[in-house]
């Protein structure tokens, strides 16, 4: 499926559930193209203080019928500590290339399944690993960027940040008209509707 401009309307133009196949398609190619901006999306989370906490991830799985997006994350940082106090959030895209755009509220968990993270840490080239094995956590200061102490294994600082998607706004931008609409998982069946762009 693409959703690049054609002349011909895209499928998803004017049907609510096609709209929906591709947002969720979306994310799931945005995995592995690293082009997309669908693989980059800004996660956000709320402070103490209520103020929000916008920051970009890289999108590591999906899973469509669970209505899941995972993220990788070291569990001393920020993030972790702002959802264990207040697990709503937001997942925001825009695609330049396929001009859609989606924002999403989540509700987000830390996946701390020993079993699991082991076998995405199998899975993790030693580049990605580095970054866990930083003696001090993200955030906190250094006196100089160039003395940073590692220890042996990340392993233990790794963790899964799970958002559970209650509710999903698309917007496509076309010059013929946009569309925008709107993907309720909250009750047992979701709800759909067109909005105004
Ligand atoms: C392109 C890009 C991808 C990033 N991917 C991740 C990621 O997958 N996980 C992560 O924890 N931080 C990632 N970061 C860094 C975060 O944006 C952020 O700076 C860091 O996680 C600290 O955020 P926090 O203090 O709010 O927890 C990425 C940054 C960029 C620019």
């Amino acid at each position: 499926m693409s959703v690049k401009s054609k002349n011909t309307d895209p499928t998803f133009y004017n049907s609510l559930d096609e709209s929906e196949k591709s947002a969720w398609w979306l994310f799931e190619a945005g995995i592995k193209d690293r082009k997309s901006y669908f693989h980059t999306p800004v996660v956000v989370s709320k402070t103490k203080t209520g103020t929000v906490n916008p920051r970009t991830m890289v999108l590591r799985a999906v899973n469509r019928s669970a209505l899941e997006l995972q993220f990788h994350t070291d569990k001393r940082s920020n993030k972790i500590n702002e959802f264990a106090v207040n697990k709503s959030g937001a997942v925001l895209v825009y695609d330049m290339a396929t001009k859609v755009q989606v924002r999403i509220d989540a509700e987000f968990r830390i996946i701390d399944d020993l079993a699991i993270l082991e076998d995405r840490w199998s899975k993790m080239k030693s580049m990605s690993k580095e970054c866990y094995a930083v003696s001090k956590p993200p955030g906190a200061e250094l006196e100089n960027p160039i003395n940073v102490d590692y220890d042996v294994d990340g392993v233990s600082n790794f963790m899964i940040l799970s958002a559970k998607v209650l509710q999903l706004e698309w917007l496509y931008l076309c010059y013929k008209g946009n569309r925008r609409a709107l993907f309720d998982y909250r009750t047992e069946q979701p709800v759909k509707s067109w909005l105004v762009p």
